[in-house]
């Protein structure tokens, strides 16, 4: 089962990604999470992409698309996945399904996470992240310790005011228009209401993919 996960950043798809990946028995893939942690180890890639994130930009298509098609061809997904992250735009899209057509394989269903601008910049505004394992907490203060690893608490770059607010205009003008393309390709697409507690928007998620 190959599942999208679509929406406004900070709609929740990191955070109910797993959630719905144990529940489904299948793996996630965050491109995010893969370009964050690039970034932090210093590679090629990392240094490429951060230039972009830092902004609130998208990185290009290319470098995202050969992200997943390395990770298509990993055993790790042969019973599914679940994509939260990508995909970002129309010619991502594209890419993955003629990637995902070269294994004999589609994307089952695209489901779309719905919450207000207001609460996203609500939520991305509170969001702090521990600089050593990524652990995000809704509370607390820059410099507190993780209580996972004891890493120091730090607020991405892209969690800034004019980054969030860039990531919102960058998502209407090219993000936005990928749900209409699934729907158009005849693809299960399902809008979700991503408010309220964190458990009642995954039972909304499997309702919507019928489990
Ligand atoms: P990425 O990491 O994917 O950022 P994003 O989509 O902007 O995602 P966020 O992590 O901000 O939001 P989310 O929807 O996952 O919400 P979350 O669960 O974290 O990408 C970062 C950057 O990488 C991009 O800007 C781009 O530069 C680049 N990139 C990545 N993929 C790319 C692609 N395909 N193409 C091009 N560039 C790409 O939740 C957010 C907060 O809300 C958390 O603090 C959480 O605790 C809280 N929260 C979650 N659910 C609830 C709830 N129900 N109620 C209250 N709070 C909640």
């Amino acid at each position: 089962m190959i599942i999208v996960l679509f929406g406004k950043p900070g709609a929740g798809k990191g955070t109910q990604a797993p959630r719905l990946a144990e529940l489904l028995g299948i793996s996630t893939l965050a491109t995010g999470d893969v370009l964050r942690a690039a970034s932090q180890a210093g590679t090629a890639l990392g240094r490429e992409a951060k230039g972009y994130m830092d902004k609130g930009a998208l990185v290009p298509d290319a470098v995202i698309l050969g992200i997943v098609r390395e990770a298509l061809a990993s055993p790790a997904y042969a019973n599914g996945v679940i994509l939260d992250g990508v995909v970002r735009t129309v010619p991502q899209a594209e890419g993955l399904r003629d990637a995902l057509a070269t294994l004999g394989r589609t994307v089952d269903a695209v489901l779309n996470f719905d919450v207000s601008n207001d609460e996203i910049v609500r939520r991305l505004s509170a969001r702090l992240v521990c600089s050593a394992c990524q652990t995000p907490y809704m509370s607390g203060s820059v410099g507190d310790a993780c209580a996972k690893c004891g890493g120091k608490l730090v607020r991405r770059k892209d969690d800034e005011p004019a980054a969030i607010r860039h990531r919102l205009e960058v998502f209407e003008a090219q993000t936005a228009p990928v749900f209409e393309w699934y729907r158009a390709a005849g693809t299960r697409v399902a809008t979700v209401d991503a408010t309220g507690p964190v458990a009642d928007v995954t039972v909304r998620a499997l309702k919507a993919l019928g489990r």
